[in-house]
């Protein structure tokens, strides 16, 4: 499946012939892309925050109202989504067309780092030369993240979820290889750290002129089990004049739920296991504002 030459195979030649690799990948990514309806990026820029949790609820949700959803977990050192979408241990297809991605019990057509390791508490670790392995893990990631989505046979999908790791250099890298954004989904805590890291986060999908930026706002509210009090997770509420979010509209308002975390976990996000859930209620709105954006209405 690997393509782009390893740093002992491109010692030896010279910057053009690496220029014309790279051009001629992203010829192929954006051949491979051009027959799905909409591409989302579901980023943050922190980790922790429940991207991961959001992507997978948000697949289930999708698949479940007949779109056809694909969903790559961009997360190469963490990935989640395989397990999340109860396809860990699947074996990927090979095809005349590319990598035939594991399908989840859900129907969702999934890719992660996962799938391609044998053990699941293996840390990711790169084929590098032992001295200066950093300057090239970079462009490693990027190469594999290129064919996560292009060496895919993803098929006509409408939409394709990407599950982007934290750090707002990642954003950036994944901008720079997608032909086009239709959409990025910011998900953000009520938290000043998070909030303080989710502002440049947006600050950088603006300056990229992503058209629809859409802010989710998770663990907003913790209700008990109990006596159904509705309390507040995090005490660091901030007055929403300081909000440093601007004009970015507030896609989804997630509260916090123990069963969507374990439900989740287990490879059945609780969206599809109790819609009726006050937290599977919110992210259904969620998949509703998706989906209009989807068949191009209201956003
Ligand atoms: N609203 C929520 N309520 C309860 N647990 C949540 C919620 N959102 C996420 N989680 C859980 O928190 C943990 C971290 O979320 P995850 O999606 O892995 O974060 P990220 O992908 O941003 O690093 C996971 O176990 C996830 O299932
Ligand atoms: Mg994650």
């Amino acid at each position: 499946m690997r393509k782009i030459r390893t740093y002992q195979d491109v010692s030896h030649s010279t910057e053009s012939e690496l220029l014309e690799q790279v051009i001629e990948q992203q010829e192929r990514l954006a051949d491979r892309l051009s027959p799905i309806k909409c591409l989302v990026a579901i980023a943050s820029g922190k980790g922790g925050v429940g991207k991961s949790a959001i992507t997978a609820n948000l697949a289930v949700g999708l698949a479940s109202r007949g779109f056809k959803v694909g969903a790559t977990d961009a997360d190469l050192n963490g990935p989640s989504l395989g397990r999340m979408l109860n396809v860990s241990g699947a074996t990927l297809g090979d095809s005349a067309d590319g990598v035939a991605p594991a399908k989840s019990p859900t129907g969702v057509s999934v890719m992660s780092m996962e799938l391609l390791q044998s053990e699941a508490d293996a840390p990711l670790q790169w084929r590098e030369p032992s001295l200066g392995g950093f300057i090239w893990q970079s462009s490693l990631e990027t190469g594999v993240l290129r064919e996560f989505l292009g060496d895919v046979a993803w098929g006509d999908l409408d939409v394709l979820l990407i599950d982007v790791p934290p750090g707002t250099d990642k954003i950036k890298r994944l901008l720079e290889i997608l032909p086009s954004l239709d959409l990025m989904l910011l998900v953000t805590t009520p938290s000043e750290t998070t909030r303080f890291v989710v502002a440049k986060s947006i600050r950088l999908a603006q300056e990229a002129r992503i058209e629809n930026i859409g802010l989710v706002e998770n663990m907003e509210s913790h209700v008990c089990p109990s006596c159904g009090h509705v309390s507040k997770l995090f005490g660091t509420e901030a007055n929403e004049e300081e909000l440093p979010y601007g004009t970015v509209s507030l896609w989804g308002s997630i509260p916090f739920d123990p069963r969507l975390g374990a439900s989740t976990d287990e490879g059945r996000p609780l969206i599809s296991t109790d819609p009726t859930a006050a937290v599977s209620i919110a992210l259904q709105a969620l998949v509703e504002r998706v989906s209009e954006h989807i068949n191009g209405g209201a956003q």
